[in-house]
């Protein structure tokens, strides 16, 4: 256990060199929150309570100004995603399009029960969005930057396996 600890603290100073770095390069200006944030969350796909309180500390701003700042805008994230973010449109267009079975499939797919919306392994997060605007193309799936149109629960989950297969290739190419 004490090694599991400082395998744990080394991963946290290293965490911190990165937010350091993302700090210096807005000169440290408490004005300059949201895109620092925006940087953060870039880094490790959401925002680590610590990092917050790290945050808050640097730029001389009460902690609670900071969690204020993170839990008012919607794009940011207090609790850790997995390495592919499926987002899902549940908006009108995409919802008479039937998206909840594409959404059921996709949860079946990845073993995803309850409440959960991340897998075990960190490598998918599922949700639900309101129109993403491309309601042509309804129903609309988006993952990470990439929108697929005109989904079915068939290839929703064939993305998934697409996604599944590469992943595995690349561990095993390491
Ligand atoms: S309702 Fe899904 S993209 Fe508009």
């Amino acid at each position: 256990m004490p090694e599991k600890r400082a395998v744990e603290r080394a991963a946290t100073a290293r965490s911190f060199e990165k937010v350091c770095r993302i700090l210096d390069s807005h000169h440290r200006q408490p004005s300059r929150l949201i895109p620092i944030l925006q940087e953060i969350q870039h880094e490790y796909r959401y925002l680590p309570e610590e990092v917050l309180t790290f945050v808050a500390t640097s730029l001389g701003l009460p902690p609670a100004r900071v969690y204020g700042v993170a839990t008012f805008y919607a794009h940011f994230a207090l609790e850790p995603k997995g390495k592919y973010v499926v987002r899902l449109c549940d908006g009108t267009a995409c919802h008479v399009k039937h998206s909840t079975t594409i959404l059921d499939a996709l949860r079946a797919k990845l073993g995803l029960a309850g409440g959960t919306v991340t897998t075990r392994d960190m490598l998918f997060t599922v949700e639900t969005v309101s129109c993403l605007g491309a309601c042509g193309l309804a129903p609309v799936m988006v993952v990470n930057e990439t929108v697929y149109g005109q989904m079915t629960p068939e290839k929703a989950t064939a993305v998934l396996d697409e996604i599944i297969a590469k992943e595995k290739n690349e561990s095993e190419a390491e």
